[in-house]
């Protein structure tokens, strides 16, 4: 098993290993002592994992009570949210007790969000079990809810207690899912990592689990450490983001999350490559790298449509958009890129 150690505003550890999973009784009361313990999480993940996970608890001597609500996007909302709030009150867990998000980026963020409000903030602790959630949205603390009008619109930051990755989850994860979650790991190689992108052109998806996320986990532990509430250096997370997010809504979320991103670093690379700001051969690499995780390389949807999704995007401030740009594998900027001057930098990506 692997540590993974982050200092922010709360100091905890990241585990990624396997069979985590029945250890998690004995790894809480390392951190906290015997409490309710809330364990929310989704109908998917639920059936599979949950009594592994409630038998651990109770055999530590923790009094574990669930809430589990329908898997997918549409249940990050306000309504489930307050479900949870509800269902955290009836069973008068306090300040002192303990959450659990077992589950995706959807159970990680919905959660996390719980955690943050119920009673001015509660313990939580991440059990991810997508590799996204894993990679990336269960490391750096950010929490949310989506709107009727737009994803992740209410939200908070407030850091896990421990984060437990048991990769032998991801054996049940479906295969699509899992290449989604791939995107997100071809983004750190490409913003940080070229040994990593080297590795991952040889082995494709069969990586090592344990080593390739302790990788991820620890370049992303990084930039949180170095800029928490995202106002610098974390934003080159982004990468492929501006673009991608602008496909995943043009395509009414028929394509997904992973797929989006996956194009949107395509495009943006290769209009870094066309600006003579990108190492030419760059483009040609990612292109390769990209198909061995049958990932999308492009988009049909012209530059005006992208260029109008674009300037909602959450990174605009003012006339400018901060793009993310690479200069070469593992090297990237961030570039506010005039508004004026989007819509061609586009084009030159399609
Ligand atoms: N907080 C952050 O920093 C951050 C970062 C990136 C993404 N996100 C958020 O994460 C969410 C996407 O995460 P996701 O892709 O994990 O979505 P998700 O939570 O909806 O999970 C995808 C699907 O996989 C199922 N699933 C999860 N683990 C499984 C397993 N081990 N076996 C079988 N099925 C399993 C889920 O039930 C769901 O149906 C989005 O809401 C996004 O906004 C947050
Ligand atoms: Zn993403």
């Amino acid at each position: 098993m692997n540590t993974i150690s982050v200092k922010a505003s709360e100091n905890y550890n990241i585990l990624i290993g396997n069979s985590i999973l029945p250890q998690i009784g004995t790894l809480v009361s390392e951190i906290m002592p015997n409490r309710t313990v809330a364990i929310i999480s989704d109908t998917n993940v639920w059936p599979l994992y949950g009594h592994i996970i409630s038998k651990s608890l109770l055999d530590a001597g923790f009094s574990p009570i669930h809430m589990v609500f329908p898997a997918g996007e549409a249940s990050k909302n306000i309504d489930t949210y307050l479900k949870i709030l509800t269902f955290l009150a009836d069973n008068k867990v306090t300040r002192t007790d303990l959450l659990v998000a077992l589950g995706g980026g959807v159970v990680g963020d919905i959660t996390g969000f719980a955690a943050a409000t119920y009673l001015r903030g509660i313990s939580y602790i991440q059990i991810p079990t997508s590799l996204l959630a894993m990679v990336d949205s269960s490391v750096g603390g950010k929490t949310a809810i989506d709107l009727p009008v737009g994803k992740n619109l209410v939200g908070a930051f407030k850091q896990p207690r421990l984060v437990l990755c048991d990769v032998d989850t991801l054996n049940t994860l479906p295969r699509p899912l899992f290449l989604d979650g791939c995107a997100e790991i071809i983004k750190y190689a490409m913003i940080y990592d070229s040994a990593l992108f080297a590795s991952l052109m040889q082995t494709g998806p069969a990586f090592d689990c344990t080593s390739v996320i302790t990788k991820c986990v620890s370049l992303k532990r990084n930039v949180v450490q170095e800029d928490e509430f995202d106002i610098g250096m974390r934003q080159k997370l982004n990468f492929g983001h501006t673009i991608g997010h602008a496909i995943e809504v043009s395509s009414n979320y028929q394509l997904t999350h992973g797929q989006a991103v996956a194009a949107g670093m395509a495009i943006v690379t290769k209009a870094a490559c066309r600006n003579n700001i990108c190492q030419q051969d760059v483009y040609g690499n990612l292109i390769a790298l990209l198909q061995k995780f049958s990932l999308p390389t492009k988009t049909d949807f012209s530059a005006e449509v992208l260029f109008l999704s674009a300037l909602s995007d959450k990174k605009r401030s003012g006339d400018t958009v901060n793009l993310v740009i690479p200069n070469d594998i593992g090297r990237c900027e961030i570039v506010p890129v005039p508004v004026s001057e989007l819509e061609d930098f586009i084009k030159a990506g399609l």
